[in-house]
C-alpha cells in the first residue's frame, strides 16, 4: 500500500516522541521509505541512532550541518519526499509553522517543502485548548495542513482531555489516506519511460543513453498525488517505481502496443527515448564476419511515433498529452515545432548535449512549452522536475 512512498518524518520534542519510532516501524513494514528529522527538543526524547536504526536511513538533525548541506540541501530534502509528517507536533512547532518561522532544520523544511504536510499534534489539554493553539490550528488547516488527531485521553502529565497524540496505527492510516487522496485521485495517467532496444540480430541491438530516471520520477510523483499510474518502460537502468502498474517492453513496437492497451487515460506523459529506427528485416541468426571482411549494411526503417499516434487518436485521446523533446541545439525552437508536429498539448524540452550531463544524470534543466508559450525552469533534480510537472498536470485536470 505504501510501497516506494517517501516520507519525511519530523520528530518534535514531546513525551509522545517515542511513539514516532513505532510510526517509522509501521511505515517501513508497509514498504515506505522514511527519512527522519529530529528537532533539538525531539532529541531529548528519541536518539538519532534509534530513529536511524529503525528507518535504515540517515537522520537529519541540524540545519547548519555542513556535511548534510553538501550531501543534500534543505530545499532538496524538503521536496524529495511524497509527504511530510510531523510526529509529534508540539504547540511550539505548530506555532512556528503557523507563523512561518524557519530558525531550525525542521521549521525550515516545513517552510521550503512543496509537498503536503500532515501533523499529529500532542500536548497538554490546556495547551491544546489555549486560544493561541486554536488560532494556529485554524491557520494551519487553512494552509492545507492535514491533521491526525489529537484524541481525548489520559496524558503523561496526569490530566485528561483532548491533546493526546493519535495512536501510531491511526497516524499511519492518515498517512495512507493523505497519499491516496491527492488531487489526482481517481485519475489514470500513463507514463512511458526509458530507452527502447531494437534488435540488430539475436545478440546485438540499437539503444540510447536514457536511464529512465526522469520517467520513473514522474510516475512516482503522479502516484504520490493519488493518480493511478500505468508505467510502460523500456529496458531502463533506473529502479522501477513502486506502487504503479509496470509493463516492461523492449522495442518501440512493443511499447506502442502496451500504451494502446493501457488506454483510456486522463493524461499521458511520453518520457521514453524511443528509438527512431529499427532494422528493416528481422535477422534470425547472428550476423557473422565474412572472410572477405565485408562490413554489413544495416538497413533501417522508421519506428511508429507513439506520442504522435496517441495525440492524434479521435476517441481515446487523453485529455492532456505531454511529450518530451530531447534536443542538442535551438532547444525552444525545435521543441515548439515538435509540439505542433506531434499534436501534443505540452512539451517538456531538455538540452541533452553531452556537456549538460542530463542524459543519464540526476538533474534536469527543462523548458515547458504549452499553448501559452515557453516557461524555462531552473536546473533542478529530476525528482523536483517530476513533482513540478505532476503538480501542473493535477491543475490541468482539475
Ligand atoms: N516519441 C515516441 N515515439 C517515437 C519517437 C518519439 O513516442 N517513435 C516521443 C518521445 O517519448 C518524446 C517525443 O516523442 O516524448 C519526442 O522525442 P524526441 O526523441 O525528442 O523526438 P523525435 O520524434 O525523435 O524527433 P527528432 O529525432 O527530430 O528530434
Amino acid at each position: 500500500m505504501l510501497a516506494g512512498k517517501r516520507i519525511l518524518l519530523i520528530i518534535g520534542g514531546g513525551i509522545a516522541a517515542f511513539k514516532a519510532l513505532d510510526v517509522i516501524r509501521r511505515l517501513r513494514d508497509q514498504g515506505a521509505i522514511v527519512t527522519p528529522v529530529l528537532t533539538r527538543a525531539g532529541q531529548e526524547f528519541v536518539t538519532p541512532l534509534s530513529a536511524s536504526a529503525l528507518a535504515a536511513q540517515k537522520v537529519y538533525t541540524d540545519l547548519f550541518d555542513l556535511t548534510d548541506e553538501a550531501e543534500m540541501g534543505h530545499i532538496e530534502l524538503s521536496r524529495a519526499s511524497d509527504l511530510v509528517v510531523v510526529v509529534p507536533a508540539t504547540a511550539d512547532l505548530m506555532a512556528k509553522m503557523a507563523n512561518g518561522h524557519a530558525d531550525d532544520l525542521a521549521s525550515t523544511l516545513l517552510m521550503a517543502t512543496d509537498k503536503r504536510v500532515l501533523i499529529a499534534p500532542a500536548m497538554n489539554v490546556r495547551m491544546w485548548d489555549h486560544p493561541a493553539t486554536r488560532r494556529n490550528a485554524e491557520t494551519l488547516r487553512g494552509d492545507g495542513v492535514l491533521f491526525a488527531g489529537p484524541v481525548e485521553g489520559a496524558m503523561a502529565c496526569g490530566e485528561f482531555g483532548p491533546g493526546r497524540m493519535a495512536e501510531p496505527e491511526k497516524i499511519v492510516a492518515a498517512i495512507r489516506d493523505a497519499l491516496a487522496n491527492g488531487p489526482l485521485k481517481g485519475r489514470h495517467v500513463l507514463v512511458t519511460s526509458g530507452p527502447t532496444h531494437e534488435p540488430i540480430d539475436p545478440v546485438r541491438y540499437i539503444a540510447n543513453r536514457s536511464s529512465g530516471a526522469q520517467g520513473g520520477a514522474i510516475a512516482r510523483a503522479l502516484s504520490a498525488l493519488g493518480a493511478e499510474v500505468s508505467f510502460v518502460t523500456g529496458p531502463a537502468s533506473a529502479p522501477r517505481p513502486e506502487g504503479v502498474r509496470v509493463t516492461e517492453v523492449e522495442t518501440a513496437e512493443q511499447m506502442l502496443n502496451a500504451v494502446t492497451a493501457s488506454l483510456p487515460a486522463d493524461a499521458a506523459v511520453f518520457a521514453a527515448a524511443v528509438a527512431d529506427w529499427r532494422m528493416e528485416t528481422q535477422q534470425t541468426g547472428k550476423i557473422k564476419k565474412t572472410a572477405a571482411g565485408d562490413v554489413p549494411a544495416l538497413s533501417l526503417t522508421e519506428n511508429p511515433d507513439i506520442l504522435a499516434h496517441v495525440a492524434h487518436l479521435n476517441d481515446m485521446r487523453p485529455r492532456l498529452v505531454v511529450g518530451f523533446a530531447a534536443e542538442t541545439d535551438d532547444v525552444v525552437a525545435h521543441a515548439t515545432a515538435k509540439r505542433a508536429r506531434k499534436g501534443c498539448d505540452w512539451i517538456v524540452a531538455n538540452d541533452v548535449s553531452p556537456e549538460t550531463g542530463i542524459m543519464g544524470g540526476t538533474e534536469n534543466a527543462v523548458t515547458l512549452i504549452t499553448e501559452a508559450g515557453a516557461e524555462a525552469w531552473p536546473r533542478m533534480s529530476k525528482d523536483q522536475v517530476a513533482a513540478r510537472l505532476a503538480g501542473k498536470i493535477a491543475e490541468a485536470l482539475a
